[in-house]
Parts: structure tokens; C-alpha cells; sequence
């Protein structure tokens, strides 16, 4: 366990102040004990993976977070012909790289995803109309109280860009996937990757699309039609490139960036009459009595 760490190092928005406890558990036997931690402590809990899908306020942080970062979460394995396991702090650029090598095909949408498989099942992360969550046989999870617990995909109600995990910590998962040609999975893996490349900023501090697509149409047109490209708010500002992306340009506050989305939602609001919900994950610190 490590204390003072801020999520700022550890999310690719760059920003987030200290939480309550950080805990980067080495193995099932230490996430038990940091679970076991925060329910005798009272202490509600937060899983982190690549921090590349969450917007973590500045400030105290009312939660503990757990860290699925070491390497001993971070494996991957055939269990199968057409099947793999994969420990949650997996990134997903090498579950991609095994998938070639194996040659196994069904998640080359993935291709140019930032963060961990954790994370991209947490949030059934997708592209091009396909979603992890359709690959998915099994889960395993812990539970606050230290059990194990496997689980069909089906019993995480997956939707878009959404999974129901409860109070349960993602530990590892199964992927059903299906045989195929080692030169066209890294065809379409590439294809994927500089679709990626050429309509979305790589390489300046985000967290991907902050809005999910309202039905029948996507946030980034809406907001590019409120004309909200390149607006900025102290450091952040409305990428030029996709409009549905909030870049760090260096000194954001969590302040700048959640007063630009205030913006971005009024005006699709007041334009469309549309509600944009958000998609990343917003993570507030704690409120100072006024
Ligand atoms: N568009 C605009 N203006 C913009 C951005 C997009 O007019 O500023 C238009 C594009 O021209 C295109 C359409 O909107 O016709 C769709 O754009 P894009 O292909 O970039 O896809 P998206 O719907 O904006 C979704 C996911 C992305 C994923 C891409 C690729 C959501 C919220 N976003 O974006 O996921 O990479 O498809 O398939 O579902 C993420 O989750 O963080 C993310 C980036």
C-alpha cells in the first residue's frame, strides 16, 4: 500500500488529485486484504486500470483506489482453440499482439485503444459498432468480502459503453474468439488503428470520447454543428481534430474541463434538444462545506 500518490501521474487526462488510500495489490491475496481494508474502514473503493477513460477531479478524493497494474494481472493465456485468458491489468495492445501471434481474430476493432482489458470490459469499450462485451465468455471477480466469484458474460448486462459489476472487483476474463489469418488480423488491426489516427488527436493528454453518442447520431457532429471545436477553458480545449475529445493542453484544472462539458452539453442542448450523457468516468473529489 502507498499513500499520497496523485491519480495526475496515473490517468491520461493528467489530471486527479490524492484518494483516501492507494493500494496496487501484487497479487489476489493483496487485493483481498486492500478490499478487506476499505470494508472495515467503511471506505468506498475505486478500480484503476490505464486511466485512460476516467476524469478524476482535482483534491481530496472521498475513495480508496485500486490499482490493477502489477504484472501479476497483467497475463494472458490460451485456454483453448478459439479461447484466451486474460488477467485484468492486461494491456490491450498486448492482448492484440497475442491475438496475431495465435492467430485468433474477433477484437482487431480494439487496435489503437489506449489502457488495460479491465478497463475496456468495465466500460464495454468499442469501435465500428462492435464492443468487447461481444466476445466475452466469462469473468471472474472478487467481492468485498474477499470471494471469488465466476460469472457469464450475460450476467453483466452489457449495453453501450456500459457493464453491471456491483460491488465486485474485475479480476480476469475469457474471450471466445474465432480462428484466423495472421496476415489479415494485422491488416485489419491496422485499418483500425489509422482510422483512429486520422480523426482522432493522438498523442496530447485525453480521456478519448468524453460524450457517449446519443442515439441515431454522434456527439462529436453535434458539438463540431455548435461550432465547439478549439473553444478553451484555461487549459482545456475542445480538440480541432474531433469534437467529442477535451485535450490537456498542458495546465487544465479538473475545474476547466468540467465547466468546458457544462458548455458542450448547453449547447447541444439549446441547439438539438439533445441530452449528451457522459462517457468517460467522472471520479469528484470531496465538497467542502460552503
Ligand atoms: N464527426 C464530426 N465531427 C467531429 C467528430 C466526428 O462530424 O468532430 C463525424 C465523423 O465525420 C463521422 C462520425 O462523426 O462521420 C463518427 O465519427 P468517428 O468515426 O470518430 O466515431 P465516433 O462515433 O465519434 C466512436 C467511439 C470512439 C471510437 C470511434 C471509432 C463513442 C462515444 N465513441 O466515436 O470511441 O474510437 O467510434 O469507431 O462511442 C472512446 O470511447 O473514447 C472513443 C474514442
Amino acid at each position: 500500500m502507498e499513500n499520497l500518490v496523485h491519480l495526475s501521474n496515473l490517468t491520461t487526462f493528467g489530471l486527479g488529485g490524492a484518494p483516501l488510500r492507494y493500494f496496487r495489490p501484487k497479487g489476489p491475496l493483496e487485493l483481498r486484504e486492500a478490499l478487506r481494508q476499505c470494508r472495515r474502514l467503511c471506505m468506498p473503493w475505486r478500480a484503476l486500470g490505464g486511466g485512460s477513460n476516467v476524469l478524476v477531479e482535482d483534491g481530496r478524493l472521498p475513495f480508496a483506489v485500486i490499482h490493477m497494474e502489477e504484472p501479476s494481472f497483467a497475463w494472458i493465456r490460451r485456454t483453448g482453440a478459439t479461447r484466451l485468458r486474460v488477467g485484468a491489468g492486461a494491456r490491450i495492445v498486448s492482448l492484440l499482439a497475442f491475438c496475431r501471434r495465435e492467430e485468433l481474430e474477433g477484437l482487431e476493432f480494439l487496435a489503437g485503444l489506449p489502457g488495460t482489458v479491465g478497463g475496456a470490459i468495465a466500460g464495454n469499450a468499442g469501435a465500428r459498432g462492435k464492443a468487447v462485451a461481444d466476445a466475452l465468455r466469462r469473468v471472474w471477480t472478487m467481492t468485498p468480502d474477499g470471494r471469488c466469484v465466476v460469472s457469464a458474460s450475460e450476467e453483466l448486462r452489457f449495453g453501450y459503453r456500459h457493464a453491471e459489476f456491483g460491488e465486485a472487483l474485475l479480476m480476469e476474463a475469457e474471450f471466445e474468439l474465432a480462428r484466423g489469418d495472421r496476415k489479415l488480423i494485422a491488416l485489419r488491426m491496422g485499418d483500425c488503428a489509422r482510422a483512429r489516427r486520422d480523426n482522432q488527436p493522438i498523442g496530447i493528454s485525453s480521456a478519448g470520447c468524453i460524450f457517449k453518442n446519443p442515439p441515431g447520431c454522434t456527439a462529436g457532429a453535434l458539438l463540431e454543428r455548435c461550432g465547439m471545436k478549439g473553444r478553451r477553458i484555461g487549459g482545456a480545449e475542445v480538440s480541432a481534430e474531433h469534437a467529442n475529445f477535451i485535450l490537456n493542453r498542458g495546465a487544465a484544472s479538473s475545474r476547466d474541463v468540467l465547466e468546458l462539458i457544462r458548455e458542450m452539453k448547453e449547447a447541444v442542448r439549446s441547439r438539438f434538444g439533445i441530452e449528451l450523457e457522459l462517457e468517460v468516468r467522472h471520479w469528484p473529489a470531496e465538497r467542502r462545506a460552503a
